[in-house]
């Protein structure tokens, strides 16, 4: 089966009109392209759950805050479209960006709170622009589902946060990371990582293992996470822009382990800039004691 590529969002909204009036399930997954199995693994799920999949394909100028980072993201909407293709994705929506941003456009959606620390702290207007763009992306595709993976945690909170207080009319489910064998995040960034650097990066996501089982023992947070940071550091990284504990339902930060929570990390490797995370659970001791209390 191929896909089929749709720029205009009018010729979008027809085809998801006539495919409700055969009263079939459509979901959407937005992308940025460069796709990886952590993309597929989102389209995947959605056929699992819907009829129809439509992937959105549009490097959103409004969610860089850098402009060689923009020149630089990869732009691979033919390998792209090959692979959708073989997963069985229905459209590969694929707007041109003076269609999305005509001349005048004026209105920006922006998300308090779950948008503020963490990479909203570094990359200043970066929700800004991943809210208005999925905000459109949402209302141009009128799917009743939509997917994103857990590996832009932050971005996830932002989607589900705007979703609701907006009364957008569509489920948001979440997909989780799809990693690589040695453990390293799956990222369009990772192409740009030198021999040596990809050797290094999996380190990341060891580190954080390793330090979600620290505080799961019960040791104290800051401490495990300012030995963490060394870490990162000793293991070749240039920066660690932040390591922090947040609570798993509303990004609230956390200094102890008292509810279900995520490690969220960004840090650089050379001139990448890479991004992870990891659940962290309550013991089980600690989680019947807090029930009992809480009885
Ligand atoms: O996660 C991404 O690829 C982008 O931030 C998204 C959600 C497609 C919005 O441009």
């Amino acid at each position: 089966m191929s896909t089929a590529i749709v720029r205009i969002v009018s010729e979008l909204r027809s085809i998801v009109a006539a495919w409700r009036r055969e009263g079939l399930r459509v979901a959407v997954v937005p992308t940025m392209g460069a796709l990886h199995e952590g993309h597929l693994s989102l389209v995947r799920a959605a056929l699992a759950k819907a009829d129809r999949v439509i992937v959105t394909l549009f490097v959103n100028p409004k969610q860089f805050n850098n402009a060689d980072d923009l020149a630089a993201y990869p732009r691979t909407e033919h390998d792209d479209a090959a692979k959708l293709a073989s997963v069985g994705a229905h459209i590969l929506y694929a707007p041109d960006a003076a269609d999305m941003y005509p001349q005048g456009f004026a209105t920006q959606v922006s998300v308090a709170g779950v948008s503020e620390g963490l990479c909203g702290a570094f990359r200043p207007g970066h929700f800004d622009g991943v809210a208005t763009v999925v905000t459109k992306l949402l209302l141009q595709s009128g799917a009743d589902l939509a997917f994103f993976g857990e590996k832009d945690f932050q971005q996830l909170h932002v989607v589900r946060r705007l979703v609701r207080d907006l009364d957008i009319p569509i489920e948001i489910i979440a997909g989780p990371t799809v990693r690589e064998a040695d453990g390293l995040a799956m990222s369009s960034r990772n192409a740009r990582l030198s021999l040596a650097e990809r050797r290094t990066a999996p380190r990341l996501a060891e580190i954080l293992v390793q330090t979600v089982d620290r505080l799961r023992s019960g040791e104290a947070v800051e401490g495990v996470l300012s030995e963490a940071r060394q870490k990162i550091l000793t293991a070749g990284f240039s920066n660690v822009e932040y390591l922090e504990l947040r609570a798993n339902d509303d990004l609230a930060p956390i200094g102890r382990l008292d509810r279900p929570a995520r490690l969220l990390v960004a840090a650089w490797l050379g001139q990448t800039r890479l991004i992870d995370n990891v659940e962290v659970t309550l013991p089980k001791c600690a989680a019947a004691v807090l029930q009992q209390a809480a009885a």
